[in-house]
């Protein structure tokens, strides 16, 4: 029989142990480091014979053994294994081992509560769920309910990425509005053993409200340009970077003119504990990131009903914007990049081109382009 290493294995170190797992086949082993020096010796199809000649060293029976177990673990695939290996590497390509080894690893996970969990928090071991700057300089900001003439359904057509916008400073309201109903409290509740919560308007797993926000203000009537953060129980802007600039937003995106261009560019970040301290298994990274996908969706959807043109990335240099947040990184990580401003109309979509190019399009891949 032949073997050949599986594609989809992380080798690390746990509590001073050297693990393997196969993200694919199950869960995390603890083994001899000396076992991904056979498994470097199943690069290609062999059989097992052949590759215990290669190590003349050792006692031919043991290492026929240890081969063994490390295709039990799954490790080490026979074509009768299956190809569920090949077809992951050659389907998610480039993600691997990233994205597919916490993909895969923190699939059909229970994340919800355990007992031990809620011990602690009953007990007041509980992470603070709001981030303030008490001794920055801070603008509070007006309360005033922003007047929105828009419906659901011409929000939802309306909303258009956009790329380029007019250099003209936003009204005060129209930033202070779109902050409180995107990043603000819509209510509290109590949590019970949890404390004290905040809803927002979009949904939150668990509530956790892991996610921050911090502004970085270009053109907005009666606020300094800067980097704030924005502390939304008290809605205010605390200042953390007077000398913040438009070249320095645009740099942390890739030098995306959009960001450069917008007046204003909110860095959503998230405080990892908020959400680790009671969801402890990894698959709560996804719940973050979903997090982050609904505040985005709404922070779209909130700036068209107030006039304005949104954007997102997630292309920004994630090590130097949290440095520019004064950030570590671990404890509170960068995770999206919002920006709106007032749409110069450059960036809106053109229906006729766009239906022509649809109808000179292929739309179904021929026989033999199909796979
Ligand atoms: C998570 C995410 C990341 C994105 N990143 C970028 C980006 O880096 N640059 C960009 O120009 N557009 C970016 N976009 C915008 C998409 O290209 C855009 O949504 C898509 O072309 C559809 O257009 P629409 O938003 O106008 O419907 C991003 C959108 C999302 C949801």
């Amino acid at each position: 029989m032949l073997l050949r290493r599986a594609h989809n294995l992380v080798c690390y170190w746990r509590d001073g142990s050297f693990v393997i797992q196969n993200y694919l086949a199950g869960p995390e082993v603890s083994l001899a480091p000396v076992a991904a020096e056979i498994l470097a010796a199943f690069s290609e199809w062999a059989s097992v014979d052949d590759v215990t000649a290669s190590f003349p060293d050792s006692d031919p029976d043991s290492f026929r053994a240890a081969a063994g177990e490390l295709h039990k673990y799954g490790f080490l695939v026979s074509a009768e294994d299956g190809d569920r290996d090949a077809e992951l590497a050659e389907t998610w390509q480039t993600w691997s081992p990233e994205a597919t080894a916490l993909h895969f690893s923190s699939k059909d996970a229970d994340y919800t509560e355990s007992a031990e969990v809620n011990e602690d928090f009953r007990a007041g071991r509980r992470t603070a769920l709001f981030k303030n700057y008490p001794d920055a300089d801070r603008i509070l900001l007006p309360r005033s309910p922003i007047d929105l003439d828009a419906s659901f359904v011409r929000t939802l057509y309306q909303r258009r990425t956009h790329r380029s916008f007019k250099q003209v400073d936003l009204p005060l309201p129209t930033l202070s509005g779109l902050l409180s109903m995107v990043f603000g409290p819509s209510e509290f509740l109590d949590g019970q053993d949890f404390g004290a919560l905040m809803k927002r308007t979009s949904a939150s797993g668990g509530a956790r409200q892991e996610l921050e926000a911090y502004v970085g203000v270009f053109a907005v009537d009666s606020i300094a340009p800067g980097l704030y953060h924005y502390n939304c129980l008290e809605h205010s802007l605390e200042l953390l970077d007077a000398e913040f600039t438009r070249e320095q937003a645009a740099h942390l995106s890739f030098d995306q003119a959009a960001v450069g261009e917008a007046a204003i560019t909110v860095f959503v970040t998230a405080v990892v504990e908020r959400m680790s301290s009671k969801y402890r298994a990894p698959r709560a990274y996804r719940v973050m990131l979903m997090n982050a996908g609904h505040l985005g969706q709404t922070f779209a959807l909130t700036a068209t009903a107030l006039g304005l043109g949104p954007f997102q990335t997630l292309a920004f240099r994630d090590s130097e914007l949290e440095d520019a947040l004064g950030v570590d990184g671990i404890r509170e990580t960068a995770l999206y990049v919002l920006a709106a401003g007032l749409p110069d109309g450059r960036g809106e979509p053109h229906y006729t081109a766009g239906l022509a190019a649809f109808q000179k399009a292929e739309l179904y891949p021929s026989k033999e382009q199909r796979r």
